[in-house]
């Protein structure tokens, strides 16, 4: 077989390329070098004539501008006037390649109260959710469900997560998938106007506070989080993912030591204006 070509069809390929990129592996490297053009084999690429990509993230080759899928999301988001209509707006968007490459069954928004006073915002859905098409169904959501009505939490969130469909192979989301998924947890934000939100996990808390610290360092401080135009703030704290306190449950104090600073302020009365 000539070496340039491929047994795998086209989707596989890609498939499998997409997979090595992920893991970080950019390029290929022979044992030892080819002087293509020595050989005269080597036919120099014609300049490129891509649009530069608006907003800095990855994308890779083929895929389409992030800008414009942001642009498009935007649009999406800003027209649902409420949560039925953010919901539908999310499962006919397919700007996020996750859509495409994790979820097998549908996109995953939310449960819980439309007038919640605290926003949780976890990672991206797993194996469970994409089956029951809500967020926080699978084991740890029955932890962070044993958690909330602990703190007497129960009737009183919202649940969503950074971005809607399942990623393949379980992997955390990449802060492009969601920066595309943005536009729609601002609207979230928005129409539910909670008063804080509590970030699940490193991934949930880097993207919306976009913060490169760990999460050991993050959890447990106030935050104040702002909506991409500026113009929606609220205060915001991140705390450990469950999945990572069913692995490690000596971890679950410190949890619980974040949810109920967080408790506390919920529940403090409001200074007269
Ligand atoms: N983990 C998350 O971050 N979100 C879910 O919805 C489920 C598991």
């Amino acid at each position: 077989m000539n070496p340039t070509q491929s047994a795998l069809p086209d989707p596989a390929l890609e498939s499998l390329l997409a997979f090595w990129a992920d893991g970080g592996v950019d390029a290929m490297l022979l044992d030892a070098p080819i002087d293509r053009i020595e050989a005269g084999k080597f036919v120099p690429p014609p300049p490129p004539t891509r649009k530069p990509v608006v907003v800095a993230a990855t994308t890779r080759p083929g895929q389409p501008d992030i800008g414009a899928v942001m642009a498009q999301a935007q649009a999406a988001a800003a027209e649902a006037q409420d949560l039925a209509q953010l919901a539908e707006a999310i499962a006919k968007f397919e700007g996020c390649p996750l859509r495409f490459e994790g979820a097998a069954r549908q996109a995953v928004f939310s449960r819980g109260r439309a007038d919640a006073p605290l926003m949780v915002i976890g990672e991206a859905p797993g194996p469970d959710e994409d089956a029951q098409g809500a967020p926080f169904v699978g084991r740890a959501g029955q932890l962070l469900d044993r958690m909330l009505a602990a703190a007497g939490l129960t009737d009183r969130v919202f649940i969503t997560n950074s971005v809607f469909w399942r990623a393949p192979g379980n992997r955390s989301p990449t802060p492009a998938e969601q920066l595309v998924c943005q536009p729609f947890v601002e609207r979230a934000i928005a129409l539910v106007q909670p008063k804080m939100l509590l970030l699940v996990g490193a991934s949930s808390a880097k993207s919306l506070l976009k913060k490169d610290d760990g999460i050991l360092s993050l959890r447990g401080r106030w935050f104040e989080w702002r909506s991409s135009t500026g113009d929606l703030e609220l205060p915001a704290m991140p705390t450990l993912h469950p999945a990572f306190l069913l692995r490690q449950p000596a971890a679950k104090k410190r949890a619980w030591v974040d949810l109920m600073t967080l408790t506390e302020r919920l529940d403090r009365p409001e200074r007269p204006a």
